[in-house]
């Protein structure tokens, strides 16, 4: 009999910060979990053993080589929760709030992701980006060509990433090149969903750009999408900007809000997700809370584009508590570091009257954008049996956050230091699945 193939392990050494608990329901300081000399055991690209150096060790097989990172904190990858990848190249368009924004400098960009090369060249791009930057998992809009997806799912397999991706439907009110129709919309998203969702790590999301964009025809179709398959993905965007609201408002009179035109679509449910919801109500945060739906607040942008400040402590609310994730939304976000979404999410939340703690903070950006994905049991925590797909953050990265890494006297003020300071500069290392696909120059 042949032997069994040799598992594949992996041993890593440092500061491991991770999650028991969510921080926004009980004391953020008691919900964290971080060991000061940690060792992570990873087989088969999965965490088999994470505890103290000095006790894991002895799960470590003989002449097994230990990456050791000293004063690095080792976390789980981030997860970015709603990005444009196609918006890459106009990432700092000067001048516009969004609809305005959009017409000047989005559409036309993403016109050129008719070009399966160019859809390919700027696909690996954003990929590489992410992982530079400590993210590992991310929702994202293609364009409305389908090349623009397969360019995306095949740079994302060919790295093993987990990721969740949709064609963008919009048969009205764009330019003719960036329009499908309801039928032809549905046709696509069904092929790439079929070839696509569940093959290896990669998941589909029907991706309706948002109601202004969508015929009502186009929104049900979407809706019969989903239908099919619970467990596929639905992300859109939701009451970013008041003009929008406004414009929704007067496409869909009938209906009692801009959540209610999706929700009437049966587009509101388990795995979707809704960009920015500014300016949304208490019963739409209710229906939110009811369906298990996730919000994406997306720091970077609503500063960018002027467009609002997100009320976290609000979604949250532990009475009714709604999922949230945290995005970066490149084109209008200004990085694609979760660290630097974190430092605006902190200015946003002062700014409305509320402290992000730095344990809240990072539980954002890994175990509870995983949550808000529902698949919190795969991936944003670190423990036995999750899927390894971790960040090493150097806190040290710059004289400056040297200097200030010396008045830390805490780990919640280590990782304040990170998210205030930090950007791709802070990621010595990047892991997928057990592999390392991004390593620090
Ligand atoms: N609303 C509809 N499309 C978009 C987009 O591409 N970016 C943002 N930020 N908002 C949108
Ligand atoms: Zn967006």
């Amino acid at each position: 009999m042949p032997a069994p193939p040799t598992p594949d392990i992996l041993a890593l050494r440092g500061r491991v910060v991770t999650f028991r608990d969510n921080p926004f329901t009980t004391d953020p300081v008691a919900a964290l979990h971080h060991e000061e000399d940690g060792l992570l055991i990873i087989r088969d690209g999965r965490i088999a053993q994470m505890g103290t150096y000095a006790d894991t060790l002895r799960h470590l097989p003989a002449d097994t080589q230990v990456t050791h990172y000293p004063d690095c904190v080792i976390s789980a990858g981030f997860v970015d929760t709603h990005v444009h990848y196609p918006q890459l190249p106009m990432i700092a368009a000067y001048g516009e709030q969004l609809l305005e924004w959009l017409e000047r400098y989005t559409f036309p960009t993403e016109s050129r992701f008719r070009d399966p090369a160019y859809a390919r060249d700027i696909a690996r791009r954003f990929l590489a980006g992410l992982l530079r930057c400590g993210t590992t998992t991310a929702a994202v809009f293609c364009t409305v060509h389908p090349q623009s997806v397969e360019a995306f799912f095949s740079e994302s397999e060919r790295l093993n990433t987990l990721m969740i991706a949709g064609k963008v439907l919009m048969d009205r009110n764009a330019p003719p090149d960036l329009r499908d129709t309801a039928q032809r919309g549905y046709d696509e998203s069904l092929a790439l969903m079929t070839r696509w969702h569940g093959r290896g790590r990669q998941m589909y999301a029907v991706t309706p750009r948002f109601a202004p964009t969508s015929s009502e025809e186009q929104l049900e179709l979407a809706g019969a999408l989903l239908a099919r398959d619970q467990t596929v993905f639905m992300q859109t965007h939701l009451a970013e900007n008041l003009d929008e609201v406004a414009w929704v408002r007067s496409l869909f009179p009938a209906r009692r809000s801009y959540l209610d035109v999706y929700a009437h679509a049966g587009l509101v449910r388990p795995r979707a997700i809704m960009g920015h919801a500014i300016h949304v109500d208490e019963p739409d945060l209710m229906t939110c809370h009811d369906s298990g739906c996730a919000l994406a607040h997306c720091p970077t942008s609503n500063l960018f584009l002027g467009s609002g400040s997100f009320r976290l402590f609000d979604a949250l609310d532990p009475r009714r508590p709604v999922r949230v994730g945290l995005g970066t939304d490149i084109g209008a976000g200004t990085s694609l570091s979760q660290l630097q979404s974190l430092n605006e999410a902190y200015k946003v939340a002062q700014g409305t009257g509320h402290r992000l703690h730095p344990v809240q903070a990072f539980w954002l950006a890994t175990a509870g954008g995983a949550q808000a994905l529902h698949l919190d049991h795969r991936i944003g925590t670190i423990a036995p049996g999750m899927e390894a797909d971790l960040c090493i953050l150097d806190p040290e990265a710059t004289p400056l956050q040297a200097l200030r890494a010396q008045s830390c006297d805490s780990i919640s003020d280590l990782l304040f230091s990170l998210m205030m300071l930090g950007d791709d500069r802070s990621i010595r290392a990047t892991y997928v699945a057990g592999r390392r696909v991004h390593e620090r120059a």
